[in-house]
């Protein structure tokens, strides 16, 4: 039994696949909403669609082969005809906080590829300013404490992401560092910020990015382009 979040994830995760064509190559990005998207997109490939995915985590890649979906890479494609993915913050402007999963890195990766970037959130995710969400990073293991305390300087506490009692390990074997910035009044200069600092591998803001997002609630789903 689906709660009604859930029911939510569904209805846009299935809705975005509208946008998939016959021929695509397709960016998979991560999450709960986005195994809605891959497991409707199963089904267009059982009725005869050729589709082919590059998936941003091993787990939506494990998705893809349970329901069906070719997996390719980027030694075949060079750029990806659209990518949809979730989120864990959306605002106005489209700037978006990601990795909630722990997956940012290859999601910026195939949103980076791809001429299209679509979004599927449901409507908790809108908020009017970024931060409150904490800002996922993920950083190299070594030296990742002096890593964390050339972040904290720019205003937030950051915690290594743990499991098990250990830091949780991302697919490329790297650390995440959730980051409570509370309020992000620049995005675009954190992000920058962020990145000229030694161990950082990638940030989970997604600034420019997004060309449509959709909307999930209990009343049905919103394109915003
Ligand atoms: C994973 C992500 C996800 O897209 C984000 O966390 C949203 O997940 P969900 O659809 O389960 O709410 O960025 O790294």
């Amino acid at each position: 039994m689906l709660n009604e979040k859930d029911k939510v994830k569904k209805l846009v995760g299935e809705a975005s696949v509208e946008y998939i064509k016959d021929g695509m190559n397709i960016g998979l990005g991560s999450g709960s909403t986005v195994y809605w998207m891959v497991k409707k997109l199963g089904k267009l490939v059982e009725v005869g669609l050729d589709i082919k995915g590059i998936p941003s985590s091993n787990q939506t890649a494990e998705w893809a082969e349970q329901f069906g979906v070719s997996l390719t890479d980027f030694s075949h494609v060079k750029q990806l005809d659209l990518t949809i993915d979730g989120a864990d913050e959306v605002d106005q402007d489209f700037q978006l906080i990601k990795g909630g999963g722990g997956a940012l890195f290859r999601e910026k990766v195939i949103a980076a590829a791809a001429k299209e970037l679509i979004i599927i959130v449901d409507k908790s995710k809108m908020v009017t300013q970024l931060g409150k969400y904490p800002l996922p990073i993920e950083v190299l293991p070594f030296g990742w404490q002096m890593t964390a305390n050339e972040i904290s300087r720019l205003g937030c506490v950051p915690q290594v992401r743990k499991k098990a009692g250990g830091p949780v390990v991302t697919d490329n074997g790297n650390y995440i560092l959730d980051c409570p910035f509370k309020l992000i009044s620049n995005p675009r200069k954190l992000d920058e910020e962020l990145k000229r600092i030694v161990g950082v591998v990638e940030t989970g803001l997604f600034i420019g990015m997004a060309d449509k997002i959709i909307v999930g609630d209990g009343d049905g789903i919103r394109t915003m382009n």
